[in-house]
């Protein structure tokens, strides 16, 4: 009960943020769950009561961001000892007690599968390290996102994960093993939330999974694959916009591919990793399916959305990639035209089953890094030019910096400036595209 006469003291939470969208989501759910608790968010992490950095293990250079910015926090627990510090997210879980160890300011560690117990951590009445996958779902022990607190602040576009972990055991992939095995949020829970965030002024909802397509549940009349939760969701008053990431192209199911074409609400956009261009590097990397496969299935998801948009993920210098593997990705990238892709070098991770292969030469990787970027990059710039002259939705999520200004998503995802001095954060507006610049557009509303 509280106090009446002495209500809780307002406590300051800074939040910093690794990695995926999903992380994002879990940030903005432990906001939520910290917030039943008194504490409201802070930009200003000096002037925090705690700090949580929730972190990515994807590849080396993203777990070691961590240990900089713990060493650079270190002026700040000698200034004020009560300040605490929590590690979460995928290095938490993978490193554990290891973190405290080697870094003794660290209060608390919370892997993803355990945070809906942070604020009892906090409190001290559950362990400072909690990295296990208990059997309780952490979404029955979180708060409703209706009752979201000054902690989190109103957006139009939110995220809502439906499935976490991956089976898929890509060979260079730390997921299966930091967040777990696939498991699929239900039906009434997802299509409870999406409603909730309705009601909160939400109109754009990305649902999130590591293999998000591979979501599948019990629901009305049986067992629903993606395709049908989407269809779901279609039906739900106020939500104008769906759209969903990360996808593995072996769970494009018939009926996923058929809403694209079928539910206005789902945005022509959608992020298909492929990784390679190579059978044998495909091969190797654990993928199970092939360029061909995947060039099919591109085939497909273009007859039924022909004005889609495609993105992607690469990794170049995989171990034993050849520079005719190379050429292979080039090739499939030339054949299919992305809107805008992420390419990575490959980074052995401890505990994937290409740890320990020969490595390529780390100079042929960057090279090989390089002139996929600069075909990548091409093909972004040519998308873009592309959006010049065409009409397109915007989603308003900010004002700009310019005076009567707006910064909002086109249907593409583009960032697009518009001056449009009426307008508010939240609409949702026609606007033609005049301008294609570096990372953006610029448009005019729409008559
Ligand atoms: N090295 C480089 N890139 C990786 N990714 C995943 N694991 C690794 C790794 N060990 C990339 C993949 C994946 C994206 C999220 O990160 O391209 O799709
Ligand atoms: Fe990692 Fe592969 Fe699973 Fe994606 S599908 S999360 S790359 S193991």
């Amino acid at each position: 009960m509280t106090d009446q006469a002495n209500p809780p003291a307002v406590k300051k939470l800074f939040i910093k943020t690794y990695g995926c969208q999903m992380n994002v989501y879990d940030s903005q759910r432990m906001a939520e769950a910290m917030g039943a608790d008194g504490y409201v968010l802070t930009e200003d992490q000096a002037d925090a009561d705690m700090v949580l950095l929730n972190t990515c293990h994807i590849r080396e250079k993203a777990a070691e961001k961590l240990y900089s910015d713990l060493g650079r926090l270190k002026p700040l627990k000698a200034e004020r000892p009560d300040l605490k510090i929590g590690v979460a997210g995928c290095v938490a879980q993978a490193e554990g007690e290891e973190i405290v160890r080697r870094m003794p300011l660290v209060d608390l560690v919370v892997g993803p599968q355990t945070y809906h117990r942070l604020p009892a951590m906090v409190r001290g009445e559950a362990p400072a390290i909690l990295t296990d996958f208990p059997p309780e779902d952490k979404f029955d022990h979180l708060p409703a996102r209706t009752s979201l607190n000054r902690a989190t602040r109103r957006a139009p576009a939110a995220f809502l994960t439906v499935q976490e972990g991956c089976d898929k055991f890509c060979a260079f992939c730390v997921v299966p093993y930091t967040r777990g095995a696939e498991v699929s949020r239900p039906v009434d829970r997802i299509l409870r939330e999406a409603r909730d965030l309705v009601d909160r002024g939400v109109r754009e909802i990305t649902l999130l999974g590591q293999n998000v397509n591979g979501w599948h549940g019990a629901g009305s009349g049986g067992e629903w694959g993606f395709g049908r939760l989407i269809r779901a969701l279609g039906g739900i008053e106020g939500l104008d916009r769906i759209r969903y990431t990360t996808s593995h192209p072996n769970d494009m199911a018939d009926d996923l591919i058929a809403a694209h074409r079928d539910v206005p609400q789902l945005m022509p956009y959608l992020h298909l990793p492929v990784q390679s261009g190579s059978d044998r590097i495909l091969r190797a990397m654990n993928r199970k399916h092939t360029a061909a496969g995947y060039l099919r299935l591109i085939d497909r998801i273009r007859e039924a959305r022909p004005d889609i948009m495609l993105t992607s993920d690469f990794i170049v210098g995989f171990p034993g990639e050849t520079d005719g593997d190379h050429q292979d990705t080039m090739r499939l990238v030339a054949e299919v035209g992305f809107g805008t892709a992420f390419s990575f070098k490959y980074s052995p991770r401890p505990g994937t089953p290409a740890h320990d292969r020969p490595e390529v030469d780390s100079r042929v990787a960057d090279q090989r890094l390089q002139e996929l970027q600069g075909l990548l990059t091409k093909q972004q710039k040519a998308a873009q030019e592309g959006m010049v002259g065409r009409a397109l939705g915007v989603l308003f999520e900010k004002p700009g910096r310019q005076a009567g200004q707006m910064i909002g998503k086109s249907d593409y995802l583009h960032s697009v400036f518009v001056d449009a001095p009426q307008a508010q954060v939240g609409d949702l507006v026609r606007v033609r595209i005049v301008e294609s610049a570096s990372n953006s557009l610029r448009g005019e509303l729409a008559a």
